[in-house]
C-alpha cells in the first residue's frame, strides 16, 4: 500500500443512483490525475467510500466498512469518506474512525485532488462546503463508461423537507443544471458508447432551465431534446415527486419514442393524515390521479414507488389505507422501508414512535403484496416479444442479462453478443425478480 504516492484507487458507492453518478465522476477525476482504478481483489492505495445517510442502517455501515479496510499488517490505505454521511457527520467521522484521512461532502468532491495532496502529507483533510461555484463547472468531461446505461445528474438537492428525510440537509437546496451543459454531457456520454441515459435528481421532475433560445423548459422539454440525439437509444428519469408531475411530462410518455415506459413515483403512505404529518403536500387521491392520467397516454407503463411503514403515529387503519393504495396503483416494482428516525429531522422527535415489532409485521404484509404484484407484472410479459439492452454477464456460460423497456431483468443465452447490444427477445418464463428469454434478433449485429 502506497500512502505517500497513491497509484491505485477504488470508489465504492452506496445508496441511491445519484451516488453512483458521483462515484463515476470521482473515478473520472482520479483517472485524470494519473491514477488507475484497482481491479477486483487488487489492493488499492486509496479507497473512497461514497456513503448514504438516508436510513440509520446505511449510515452505520460506513464504520464497519472502514474497520474492514485495515490490512493484516494493521495498516490502512488512504481512506476518503464521501457522500451524505460525510456531509452530515463531518469532523465526527475522523474522531470515531481515526484511520479516515479525507472527509468530503457531495457538493465538494471536485476538490478531491487538493484534499488528497493534504492527506498524502499525513494531515487530515475535510471539506463539507456547499460552494457557490458548482462542482459541475470544474469536473473533467465525461469519458467512455463501464456500463452502457449511464447516469446524468440534472438536478440536485431538495426544498420539500419531508419530515423524515435528511436529503435537504445533506444535499442542500434544489438546483437545476443548465440546459446546454446537460445536452453536451449527454452527447459526450453517447459518443463514449452509452446507449441509455437515466436523468437523475432528488426531485428530477422539478428540473427547469432556459434552453439555448431562452425559452423556459421543464423536464419534458429536456427529454424531447435528448430524444433527437443520434445514437442514444433509451431515456429514463428518477426520482420524481408527485407535485412536480406536470401534464407536459405525462404527455411525453405518450409520444416520445425513446422515453421508456417506466415511472418511479414514491407515495410513501396511503393515509392522508400521515402524508400531512410527513409534509408530503400531496394526497392519496392526487397521487392516484397522476397514475390514471399517465396510464391514459401509456397504458403499459410500469409504475414503481417508495413506501415507509411505521411513521410516527401510524395506526393500523392508516396502514390498511397504504395497502388499499397499493392494490389500486398496481405496482410493477417498489421499495419499502421501516421508518428510521434521522437526527435533526422533525419526525425524529415526534410523539408516538412505532414499536419495531409492529413495523416488522407491517413491512412483511406490504412486501408480500408488492412482491405478488411484481410477479404478476412479470408473468404478463411471458410470450411477448420485446427489446432488451444487455447490461452485464450472467452466471452461466454465454449468459447475458439485459433490461426490458419496463426495467425488468431478462436472462438470455446468447454467445457472440456483447454488453451494450440491443437484442430482440421472446420472453419465455417469469419469476418474481427476473425473466428468461430467447434471442430472436440482435439489432446491433
Ligand atoms: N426512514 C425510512 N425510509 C426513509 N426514506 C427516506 N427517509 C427515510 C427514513 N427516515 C425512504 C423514502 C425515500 C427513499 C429514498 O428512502 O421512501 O423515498
Ligand atoms: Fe427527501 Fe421528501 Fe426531498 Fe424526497 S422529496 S428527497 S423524501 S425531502
Amino acid at each position: 500500500m502506497n500512502r505517500e504516492n497513491p497509484k491505485k484507487f477504488r470508489v465504492k458507492s452506496f445508496g441511491c443512483q445519484m451516488n453512483v453518478y458521483d462515484g463515476d465522476r470521482m473515478t473520472e477525476m482520479l483517472t485524470d490525475q494519473g491514477m488507475t482504478s484497482a481491479d477486483d481483489g487488487e489492493e488499492a492505495d486509496l479507497v473512497v467510500l461514497n456513503t448514504c445517510h438516508i436510513r440509520e442502517k446505511a449510515a452505520e455501515k460506513v464504520y464497519s466498512d472502514i474497520g474492514r479496510l485495515r490490512g493484516k499488517d494493521g495498516k490502512s490505505p488512504l481512506i476518503a469518506v464521501a457522500g451524505c454521511v460525510a456531509q452530515a457527520e463531518g469532523k465526527e467521522i475522523s474522531r470515531r474512525a481515526p484511520s479516515v484521512d479525507i472527509v468530503v461532502g457531495p457538493q465538494a468532491y471536485h476538490r478531491l485532488p487538493e484534499l488528497l495532496e493534504k492527506a498524502k502529507s499525513g494531515k487530515k483533510a475535510l471539506d463539507t462546503d456547499m460552494p457557490i461555484q458548482s462542482k459541475f463547472d470544474v469536473l473533467p468531461t465525461r469519458k467512455k463508461q463501464a456500463r452502457p446505461n449511464a447516469f446524468l445528474t440534472v438536478q440536485e438537492g431538495c426544498d420539500k423537507f419531508c419530515t423524515y428525510c435528511v436529503v435537504p440537509y445533506t444535499r442542500g437546496a434544489e438546483i437545476s443544471r443548465p440546459w446546454s451543459d446537460l445536452i453536451d454531457e449527454a452527447k459526450a456520454l453517447v459518443d463514449g458508447g452509452s446507449k441509455e441515459i437515466t436523468l437523475l435528481g432528488q426531485n428530477v421532475n422539478a428540473w427547469s432551465s432556459e434552453d439555448d433560445k431562452g425559452r423556459r423548459q421543464g423536464l419534458d422539454g429536456l427529454i424531447r431534446a435528448l430524444d433527437k440525439v443520434d445514437g442514444l437509444g433509451r431515456i429514463r428519469y428518477t426520482t420524481s415527486h408527485p407535485n412536480d408531475m406536470t401534464q407536459e411530462l405525462i404527455d411525453a410518455h405518450g409520444d416520445v419514442p425513446k422515453l421508456m415506459p417506466y415511472l418511479h413515483l414514491p407515495v410513501q403512505s396511503g393515509s392522508d393524515p400521515i402524508l400531512k404529518a410527513m409534509n408530503r403536500s400531496h394526497t392519496t387521491e392526487s397521487y392516484l390521479d397522476i397514475l390514471r392520467r399517465i396510464r391514459e397516454v401509456r397504458p403499459d407503463i410500469a409504475i414503481s414507488g417508495d413506501f415507509i411503514v411505521g411513521f410516527p403515529g401510524e395506526t393500523d387503519e392508516d396502514f390498511e389505507k397504504t395497502l388499499a393504495v397499493v392494490s389500486e396503483a398496481n405496482y410493477a416494482q417498489a421499495y419499502s422501508f421501516k421508518y428510521s428516525p434521522r437526527p435533526g429531522t422533525p419526525a425524529a422527535t415526534m410523539e408516538s414512535q412505532i414499536a419495531p415489532e409492529i413495523m416488522n409485521e407491517r413491512l412483511q404484509r406490504l412486501q408480500a403484496l408488492l412482491n405478488e404484484q411484481q410477479h404478476e407484472f412479470n408473468r404478463q410479459a411471458v410470450g411477448r416479444t420485446t427489446t432488451i439492452l444487455l447490461e452485464r454477464n450472467g452466471k452461466l456460460d454465454g449468459q447475458l442479462v439485459g433490461k426490458t423497456p419496463w426495467l425488468q431483468s431478462v436472462h438470455i443465452i446468447a454467445p457472440g453478443l456483447a454488453i451494450g447490444d440491443l437484442v430482440e427477445v421472446e420472453i419465455e418464463t417469469a419469476g418474481p425478480n427476473s425473466l428468461q428469454g430467447r434471442m430472436i434478433r440482435s439489432e446491433a449485429a
